[in-house]
């Protein structure tokens, strides 16, 4: 969005609603042209009288609303609009809207509109994680619904972890001062995913638990944020992202080749991969023979694929993970440091625990700040992550005098 667009904010029953105001405020700063719409329950956390006052514009509640509806009907309202915000969005409405409902004036403008929609959740941590909830806001997102957090912290009840509505800056800077396209607009991301397999012979191989749901899950975190993106990707049972290119490798070497010739305009690359550190040194053409009672393997170490795309002269943003049994935070920041990348997200892994499950946690650091993401599904952890990238490869490119 820019100075001049038409924002219809709606403004749903939650108490994040007082921070809308501010987020109205904010927009009308920054030269758009906002009107709200609030559902019956956000009036009873916040009046139209204070979005009125903050907008100057006349604040609709209702469908059937005749004086309204005669200055302007909710279907012109409904073109007027470049954009929607709903913020805070409840779980009630995500409910409502992932299932086309129109039984209020603001669930049957978002039906109307054909303009983008963004949604900015805001509920108790446990709504947020209920399936029926996870559900929906799949549903949303695959219609290409933005989605703006949760941000994780202190909740109003008293809980704590994903649920917060983001600060309204955070907001107002994630619509506005990103290109058109999303944040990632017009940048070129690669990743790895997936496990390599190092064969020992023609139907033996040395491979790991990775799914490669993660990589896959931030691929279309990327690709939903405007990003060109490359996927290369070991074994997996997953299907390929909508708008992501996809290659397809077996062993780390092949990963590495891979990842080289297709280097050229990466401004992102993130290693998601659980490549195999060593393969067998020298496998064997035919299929091995259980001849004799022991038998031993020669392995030698594969490229690291990370570390050597970290290595380049003016190479991409690197962003690495690092799978650990234990000493989290110390293996974490000793591989930022040892491979030279700009941020890392660390897990636990062992059994049930971060390889080919549905839900991680991850710790993510990056030189001089750190931040936790509480334990979650793959693509909500993605779509925060994709955010924090976003935060530090901005601050990068400051830091080099360009910008996103
Ligand atoms: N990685 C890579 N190429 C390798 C090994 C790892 O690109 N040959 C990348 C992974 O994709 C991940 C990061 O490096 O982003 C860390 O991988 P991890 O296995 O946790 O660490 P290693 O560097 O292999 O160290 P170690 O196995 O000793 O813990």
């Amino acid at each position: 969005m820019e100075a001049g667009n038409n924002l219809l904010l709606g403004v749903t029953g939650g108490i994040a609603a007082y921070k809308s105001v501010e987020l109205a405020r904010l927009f009308r700063k920054a030269g758009l042209n906002v009107r709200v719409v609030m559902t019956d329950a956000a009036t009873r956390f916040v009046t139209p009288m204070t979005f009125q006052a903050i907008t100057g514009e006349a604040v609709r509640v209702d469908l059937f609303d005749p004086m309204h509806e005669a200055a302007m009907g909710h279907i012109e309202l409904a073109r007027w609009a470049d954009h929607f915000l709903i913020a805070p969005a409840s779980a009630d409405f995500l409910a409502r809207m992932a299932n086309g409902l129109a039984d209020d004036l603001l669930s049957t403008l978002c039906l109307v509109s054909t303009a983008p929609v963004s949604v900015a959740p805001a509920m108790n941590v446990n709504m947020w994680k209920h399936a029926a909830t996870r559900k929906n806001i799949e549903l949303l997102a695959d219609r290409g619904v933005r989605i703006l957090g949760p941000a994780v912290g202190e909740q109003a009840c008293g809980d704590s972890g994903p649920g917060r509505m983001p600060e309204a800056a955070e907001i107002v800077s994630a619509l506005m001062y990103s290109s058109a396209e999303g944040v990632f607009g017009g940048k070129k991301v690669m990743l790895t995913a997936g496990p390599t397999r190092e064969a020992v012979d023609p139907v033996r191989f040395i491979s790991n638990r990775s799914s490669g749901r993660m990589g896959f899950a931030l691929a279309e975190a990327f690709a939903r944020e405007g990003a060109e993106v490359v996927l290369v990707s070991g074994p997996v049972s997953l299907d390929t992202p909508p708008g992501v290119e996809r290659i397809d490798v077996v062993s780390a070497q092949q990963m590495h080749d891979a990842v080289f010739d297709n280097l050229s305009g990466v401004d992102l690359f993130v290693g998601c991969a659980a490549v195999a550190d060593y393969r067998p040194e020298h496998p064997s053409g035919q299929k091995i023979k259980k001849n004799a009672n022991r038998m031993e393997l020669s392995l030698v170490r594969n490229p690291d694929i990370l570390a050597e795309v970290a290595a380049l002269d003016n190479g991409p943003f690197t962003f690495g993970f690092a799978a650990e049994t234990g000493a989290l935070e110390e293996n974490a920041k000793a591989k930022l440091v040892g491979k030279g990348l700009h941020m890392i997200a660390a897990n636990l892994v062992g059994e049930g625990l971060g390889f080919d499950v549905e839900e991680n946690a991850l710790q993510v650091l990056w030189p001089g700040g750190e931040t936790k993401l509480p334990m979650q599904d793959k693509k909500s952890l993605a779509r925060a992550l994709v955010g924090i990238v976003a935060q530090q490869y901005s601050n990068h490119l400051h830091q080099q005098g360009g910008s996103v």
